[in-house]
């Protein structure tokens, strides 16, 4: 496929919103306009999915947690995703597949080979150019977002174990696929998370030609 699909993960207040929000401002900069958008959701009906499944009031099982993932995702790679990359776009995607290797594997203990089938259903095959990691101790995070305005969600009310599978599982996982992700502390000032990350997202550009090469 033409275009760029960057994916942003990580726990809980790792700072992937802030910064996506940063790299997309620094493409916008060189004349990109990267299209912008999250899982679960980014699509009316994905959106409705990502309001039920954050909801604290809900208690899906696994499975059904699992699935609830897919069907917003596959809704949003046929909509969203797939006809961006086709006109050759830069997409930034808020959380993607490896989420749910992360989340519903490593939190949950759901089979990863099983997971990575439901993901090629609902992507039909499609992988993230880049990933950007985002790790950060669970209980940094967690403490960030209970800083932050607004109640916490059913995941952030996990318990710190579920947290810390979260997490050892995206290690995992950036370790196998060390081409595909880079792997940032983030711990680190947002300012030089910025820096990091914006090297591994420009060479990336250059590599597609779609920013001239210095
Ligand atoms: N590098 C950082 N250091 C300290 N606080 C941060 C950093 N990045 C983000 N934050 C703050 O932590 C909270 C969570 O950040 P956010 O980007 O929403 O994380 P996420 O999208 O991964 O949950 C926000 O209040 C944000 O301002
Ligand atoms: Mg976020």
């Amino acid at each position: 496929m033409p275009g760029l699909l960057v994916t942003f993960e990580g726990g809980e207040g790792s700072g992937k919103s802030t910064q996506l929000a940063r790299l997309a401002a620094r493409c916008a900069e060189l004349g990109i306009e990267p299209l912008v958008t999250r899982e679960p959701g980014g699509t009316p009906l994905a959106e409705g999915i990502r309001g039920l499944l954050l909801d604290p009031a809900r208690r899906p099982g696994p499975v059904a947690e699992a699935f609830l993932m897919e069907a917003a995702r596959a809704e949003l790679v046929t909509d969203v995703i797939r006809p961006a990359l086709a006109g050759g776009r830069v997409v930034m995607c808020d959380r993607f597949d490896d989420s749910t290797l992360a989340y519903q594997g490593g939190g949950r203990g759901l089979d990863l080979e099983q997971l990575a089938d439901w993901n090629r259903a609902a992507t039909g095959g499609l992988t993230p150019d880049l990933t950007l990691l985002y790790d950060l101790d669970p209980a940094v995070g967690l403490a960030r977002r209970a800083q932050a305005p607004g109640p916490l969600n059913r995941l952030d009310r996990e318990p710190p174990e579920f947290h810390a599978r979260v997490r050892e599982r995206y290690v995992a996982l950036a370790r196998a696929a060390p081409g595909r992700f880079v792997v940032l502390d983030a711990a680190l000032p947002p300012e030089r998370l910025e820096l990091l990350g914006w090297a591994a997202l420009e060479a990336q550009l250059r590599r597609r030609g779609l920013i001239p090469s210095a």
